[in-house]
């Protein structure tokens, strides 16, 4: 005779862990790594984004961010980086955007049914292209607003304002003047100061070098790498700048067109003919000009 129960208990079972063959054969083999990795922070398995209901953005996109380090991910504008940022953080619903398949851990829970505030809660904060601040608020006015999820007090907050500061000596210099009249730069640093108001686990952070000059951008990455390096926050660092962000990052992913068309430890993506070409601008030693279609064309071997 059949145990009813105990049948329920394995298809549950079954359906809680998929077995990992599973999850390498959805990547299409690429990763090496698989999400029910404890170590991962952070994992997005097979997500596809729909805008207005018909636009397919994502078509299939996994990647991990093991705890404690920082991951790039790298592509052209319209790649699809801010639209897969957007669906960790669940920020997709204001843009009318929907993930309609895959799923996304944050630190051993799914995302899915959290709202944005709720996810910064738990310790994940995404910082917007574009150094979104409050133009007409102070700089520190701006780092204050980054505490609103957090209730543990006004002199913990205190403490990390001065932690903000820190990191960050020209925010401390600039904390009474206009946001608005402050530099890219400073601006930029505001942005993620803020976000280090909620005391983050992870920060996901969207082109932060955009429209920066590279000694700033210099300035801004290695203050990341700072954070990351001692105050432990993961990074997933989206950038067009793959140059810069493959020197800081361990890992990188490439999207191209809503896929992951190419990942790898930052040290090989680098070191990588095609990448090299493609991104980086230098093939063979010497810069490439990027007019030469037909040979962009035929190099372009990965997503044959
Ligand atoms: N709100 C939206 N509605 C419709 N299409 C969008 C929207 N936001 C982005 N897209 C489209 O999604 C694609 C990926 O955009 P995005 O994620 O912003 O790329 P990236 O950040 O890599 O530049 C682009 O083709 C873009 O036009
Ligand atoms: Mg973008």
């Amino acid at each position: 005779m059949s145990n009813p129960a105990n049948t329920d208990g394995k298809a549950k079972e079954a359906a809680a862990t998929p077995p990992p063959s599973d999850i390498s054969a959805a990547d299409g083999g690429v990763r090496a790594s698989h999400s029910l990795d404890a170590a991962n922070i952070l994992s997005v398995n097979n997500i596809e984004v729909v805008y207005n209901h018909v636009i397919l953005v994502l078509k299939g996109v996994s990647l991990d961010v093991p705890r404690g380090r920082i991951v790039a991910l790298l592509g052209a504008n319209g790649a699809g980086k801010t639209t897969t940022l957007k669906a960790i953080s669940n920020l997709l619903q204001s843009e009318r955007g929907e993930v309609t398949k895959g799923a996304i851990m944050f630190d051993g829970a799914e995302v899915h049914s959290l709202s944005p505030n709720e996810l910064v809660r738990r310790g994940c904060i995404q910082v917007m292209e574009g150094r979104r601040c409050f133009a007409h608020l102070t700089i520190e006015e701006n780092l204050l607003t980054g505490a609103f999820t957090r209730r543990d007090g006004a002199a913990a907050i205190r403490r990390d304002l001065d932690l903000v500061y820190g990191y960050f000596p020209r925010l401390k210099e600039r904390r009474s003047a206009t946001a608005g009249y402050t530099s890219g730069g400073e601006q930029q640093m505001c942005a993620v100061g803020r976000a280090l108001m909620s005391r983050p686990k992870m920060i996901l952070l969207d082109e932060p070098s955009m429209g920066l000059a590279p000694q700033i951008v210099e300035e801004i990455f290695d203050i990341v790498k700072n954070l990351n390096e001692k105050e432990g926050v993961s990074f997933l660092l989206a950038e067009q700048n793959t140059h810069m962000a493959l020197k800081y990052a361990g890992y990188g992913y490439i999207l191209e067109n809503g896929r992951v068309v190419m990942d790898g430890k930052a040290s090989a993506l680098a070191e990588n003919e095609d990448v090299k070409e493609f991104y980086l601008g230098i093939a063979e030693g010497k810069r490439k000009s990027f007019r030469n279609v037909k040979h962009y064309k035929r190099r372009k071997r990965w997503l044959a």
